[in-house]
C-alpha cells in the first residue's frame, strides 16, 4: 500500500448546480431547484453544511441561470439584519446569518449546461491540482448519516477517487449511474470499482450498487473530461470519465473505490423524493415535530384510507 502521508489532502469541495432542474418545473422556471426549501432551509444549505461538517470550508459552486438567488443565500443579507436585530429577534438574525458564516464561497458559471461531467470540468483552475469533493446540489444526505469523511478516509488511505454507492431496487438502476465492485481489504463498505455504466437497463446493469451524488476525485478527472465525448442524452457524463480512471492505476490518476452508504438520502431534483425529505425531516424536527406528528398521524388514519 501507498504511504497515505505522501497524499495530497483535500480541503476543497466543488458543487455542480447549474442543471436545468426539468423534473420539478414550473418551480424551476425561474428558481434553480437547489433552491427549494426542505423544511425550512433551501436544499443547497444542507449540501454546504455537510461539507463543511467534513472539514471542507472552501466551496466553489457550479452555476447556470438564475445564479442570483444561490449567490444571495450565501451573502449578507443587510436589510434583513439590520430589521432583525433592531426587533430584538435574535433567533431568526441566527438563522440568517448562518449561511453566511459556513464556508468560503466562490462561484463559477458552466455557459451551457453540458452534463455534469462538464459542469465539474469548469472547476478546474480552482481546485489546483489537488484532489476534491463533488457534492451534487440536488442530492441530500441526512445530517445523522456522516458519509463524506469516510469517503475522504478512504481516498487517502488508497489514493485515486471514490464515489459513494447505494444499493437500490433493481428496477430502480435505469435511474442512476451503476458500479462493477469487488471486494477490498478496507472494510466491508470499500469496494474496487471495476466498471461503471450511466443509466442501464436492469438487464443490462452490473449490478444494483447506485452511484450516488457524492465523489472524492483525483484531479487526473480533469484531463480525462476534456477526453470525453458528450455520453447518454448528448451530455458529458461524470460517470464517462470515472470509467475510465475505473482501469488506471494511482500512478495514472486511478484507481476507482467505492464506499457504501446504508443512511438516509433524498434526491431533492425527483418530486417524491423531495416530499419525503420534508416530511420526515419536519416530522423528526424538535420545534415543528410535535404538532406535525400529530396532524401527520390524523391524515394517514383518517384521510388515507381506502
Ligand atoms: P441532474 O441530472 O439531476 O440535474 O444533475 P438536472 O439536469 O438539473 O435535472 P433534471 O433531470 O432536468 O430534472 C445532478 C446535479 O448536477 C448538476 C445539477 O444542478 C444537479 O445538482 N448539473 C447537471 C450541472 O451543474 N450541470 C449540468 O449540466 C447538469
Amino acid at each position: 500500500m501507498t504511504n497515505k502521508h505522501a497524499r495530497q489532502p483535500v480541503t476543497k469541495a466543488v458543487v455542480p448546480a447549474a442543471g436545468l432542474g426539468t423534473r420539478f418545473l414550473p418551480a424551476t422556471k425561474a428558481t434553480p431547484k437547489e433552491m427549494l426549501p426542505v423544511v425550512d432551509k433551501p436544499a443547497i444549505q444542507y449540501v454546504v453544511e455537510e461539507a463543511a461538517a467534513a472539514g471542507l470550508s472552501d466551496i466553489l459552486m457550479v452555476t447556470g441561470r438564475n445564479k442570483r438567488a444561490l449567490e444571495d443565500h450565501f451573502d449578507r443579507a443587510y436589510e434583513l439584519e439590520e430589521l432583525l436585530s433592531r426587533k430584538g429577534d435574535q433567533e431568526r438574525l441566527r438563522r440568517v446569518q448562518e449561511s453566511v458564516q459556513l464556508a468560503s464561497m466562490h462561484y463559477v458559471r458552466q455557459g451551457d449546461p453540458k452534463g455534469l461531467g462538464h459542469a465539474v470540468s469548469v472547476a478546474e483552475q480552482h481546485v489546483a491540482g489537488q484532489p476534491f469533493a463533488v457534492l451534487l446540489g440536488d442530492d441530500l444526505i441526512d445530517p445523522r448519516d456522516p458519509l463524506l469523511a469516510r469517503m475522504i478516509e478512504v481516498q487517502q488511505e488508497l489514493g485515486g477517487s471514490v464515489v459513494a454507492l447505494m444499493e437500490v431496487d433493481p428496477a430502480q438502476i435505469h435511474l442512476y449511474g451503476c458500479a462493477a465492485v469487488k471486494s477490498t481489504e478496507l472494510g466491508e463498505d470499500v469496494f474496487q470499482v471495476t466498471d461503471l455504466v450511466e443509466k442501464p437497463d436492469t438487464a443490462d446493469a452490473p449490478s444494483n450498487y447506485a452511484v450516488i451524488g457524492r465523489y472524492v476525485l483525483d484531479p487526473t478527472v480533469f484531463d480525462v473530461l476534456r477526453e470525453t465525448p458528450p455520453g447518454r442524452g448528448g451530455e458529458i457524463q461524470l460517470t464517462d470519465a470515472l470509467r475510465e480512471l475505473a482501469t488506471r492505476d494511482e500512478s495514472d490518476g486511478g484507481p476507482v473505490h467505492g464506499v457504501l452508504f446504508k443512511g438516509r438520502r433524498y434526491d431533492t431534483g425527483d418530486r417524491a423524493d423531495y416530499l419525503r425529505a420534508i416530511v420526515r425531516l419536519a416530522a423528526e424536527r424538535d420545534d415543528l415535530g410535535p404538532e406535525f406528528r400529530t396532524w401527520l398521524r390524523q391524515f394517514v388514519s383518517t384521510e388515507m384510507q381506502g
